[in-house]
């Protein structure tokens, strides 16, 4: 598939998606959430890629939200179907990769922006960065998973407050909030990402993604602890496993087959 909205950057297991419509902000149109659909399908079967980063394009915005001139004169179906085929296409897509997924906020992170970073499995952003679920200014609300999410990530009342309001809040709030791991100047943002995936690809891939499937189902099913169970029992039977327990034994760094 020919990308118009996005491009991709391969860097030693390392795949950069920047979403790539600049005088938008990155708003995401319909193109753009079927395009970062095809390319995360993509990059999780692609056995090289190890993890993944997603950026905005330009200094200025991640993503400034759901491309809004598409959905202003919607029905009620058509509403409810952007919203759940959204999410299946790109949201939850994105949170149920077995590949870790990390977001460099590198501006506005608005609506389905900061949607898609909360979907994402943490989040990196540069100081520039504003975020927030403006939706109900526009007299509507999340439909991209932001009112499960938001109140996951920073507790119900703070997620209250955001959305009710429709206000931004800056990167030491979001920091301070658990919104975000870290907080660096714009230029140090994709380096702090890759120095963050160059200790993430040291460990197990399978171990990795078996606990990201077990950390989701505390959140989605409701019974992450017998999902971590079968997640842990999984991991025995794997090569990465017996390399990392004989690596560890042997004193030597281990060399995860990642099957
Ligand atoms: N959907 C569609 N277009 C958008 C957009 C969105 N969510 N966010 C920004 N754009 C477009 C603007 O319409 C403008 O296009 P134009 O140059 O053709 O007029 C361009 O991006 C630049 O945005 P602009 O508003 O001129 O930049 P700004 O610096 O003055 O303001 C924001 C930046 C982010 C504060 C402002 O763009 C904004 O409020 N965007 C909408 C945020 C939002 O409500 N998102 C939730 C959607 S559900």
């Amino acid at each position: 598939m020919d990308y118009e909205n996005i491009l991709i950057n391969y860097e030693n297991g390392i795949a950069i998606i920047t979403i790539n419509r600049p005088k938008k902000l990155n708003a995401l149109n319909r193109a753009t959430i079927a395009e970062l659909h095809h390319a995360f399908e993509a990059l999780e079967l692609d056995s090289t890629v190890k993890v993944i980063i997603i950026t905005g394009s330009g200094e200025k915005a991640f993503v400034a939200g759901a491309d809004i001139s598409e959905f202003a004169h919607f029905s009620v179906e058509q509403g409810e179907k952007l919203a759940a085929e959204g999410q299946a296409q790109l949201f939850d897509f994105v949170e149920n990769l077995s590949t870790p997924v990390i977001a460099a906020v590198n501006g506005f992170a608005l609506g389905g922006g900061l949607e898609l970073a909360m979907a994402c499995h943490f989040r990196v952003a540069s100081d520039n960065a504003r975020m927030g679920l403006p939706e109900t200014s526009l007299g509507v609300i999340p439909g991209y998973g932001g009112t499960q999410r938001l109140p996951q990530l920073i507790g119900k009342g703070r997620a209250m407050e955001m959305i009710m309001t429709a206000g931004m809040i800056g990167t030491e709030k979001a920091f301070a909030y658990g919104l975000i791991n870290h907080m660096v100047a714009q230029e140090e943002l994709l380096p702090l990402c890759k120095k963050i995936a160059g200790k993430i690809m040291n460990n197990s891939p399978v171990a990795i993604s078996e606990a990201i499937k077990a950390i989701n189902a505390g959140y989605r099913e409701g019974n992450g602890f017998e999902a971590e169970v079968k997640a842990f029992g999984e991991c025995f039977g794997t090569e990465d496993f017996k390399e990392g327990t004989t690596a560890f034994l042997e004193k030597r760094k281990a060399d995860f087959p990642g099957r």
